[in-house]
């Protein structure tokens, strides 16, 4: 499936084209979100329209949202029952984006290796296209033969994945760190403290040997076990608690679309 909606018409994905003076591209400036469609469906689309409308807001950026679920509408319509990534995005030249992207294939399990990263303060509440530092970080953490990075403030407290919200079993408790340490407000992250008894916690390096379990969340991956951190292996993935969060969003999702 090779669709996008670009300025209200949908079009082949491969053949869509943005000028090349949009500083959307020449600064990463703009905004974006992905949504999951299940069987055609996408998935809590109100919580990533919201998010996109205060990223815009934020940013100063120009946005219709009306326009943006017109857009949505009229690919969805054309793509028909499929199970896929629904990426949105709107650049500062004022192109409005909908692509459809296949789910990513992912190992059953991931190691991570920490990487050090300072989240710009001005970009609090912002998911902006300026992703350039996060896949930075997925590739010094593969460099270092991992599957993925974890992001360690300079001074060690732990924030998140480059793509995803970090959860972990630490003393029996379920937790994950705060929004206060400037993360992003992932949409399953929330959907993670409906379903279970997760609370927020700051988690420092220290923490990170004595963990019994963490997991990634994000729209594409409701808990994605975490089988190393820095080389240490933890000492179960899944975990229970990995299994017990992973169906419990499942379930969710499912509730949420049959309502
Ligand atoms: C930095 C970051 N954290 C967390 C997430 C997960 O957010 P969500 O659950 O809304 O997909 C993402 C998703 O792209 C992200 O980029």
């Amino acid at each position: 499936m090779d669709l996008a909606i670009l300025d209200g018409t949908v079009q082949p994905a491969s053949t869509a084209t943005i000028s090349i003076l949009d500083e959307g591209l020449l600064r990463g400036d703009g905004v974006f979100e992905v949504a999951r469609l299940y069987a055609g469906v996408p998935y809590a689309l109100e919580e990533h329209l919201e998010r996109m409308a205060r990223s815009a807001e934020n940013l100063r950026l120009p946005l219709d949202v009306a326009q943006v679920r017109a857009d949505i509408a009229a690919l969805l319509a054309a793509a028909g029952p499929v199970d896929m990534a629904l990426r949105l995005f709107v650049t500062r030249g004022g192109r409005r984006v909908g692509l459809l992207e296949p789910i990513p294939e992912r190992p059953a399990t991931i190691a991570l290796a920490t990487v050090a990263f300072a989240p710009s303060r001005v970009m609090d509440a912002v998911k902006s296209l300026s992703y350039g530092a996060n896949m930075l970080t997925r590739r010094l953490a593969q460099e270092q033969g991992a599957d993925d990075a974890l992001l360690l403030t300079p001074h060690g407290r732990v924030l998140e994945g480059p793509t995803a919200a970090f959860f972990a079993v630490l003393g029996g408790e379920l937790v994950t760190p705060p929004l206060s340490d400037h993360i992003l407000d992932s949409i399953t992250r929330r959907k993670v403290f409906a379903v279970s008894d997760a609370r927020e916690q700051v988690l420092t390096r220290d923490d990170l040997p004595h963990l019994d379990e963490a997991f990634l969340v994000s729209t594409l991956q409701n808990a994605h076990p975490v089988h190393a951190i820095d080389g240490t292996a933890l000492p179960a993935a899944p975990g229970p608690r990995a299994r017990e969060v992973g169906a419990a969003v499942g379930e969710l999702i499912e509730r949420e679309l049959a309502a």
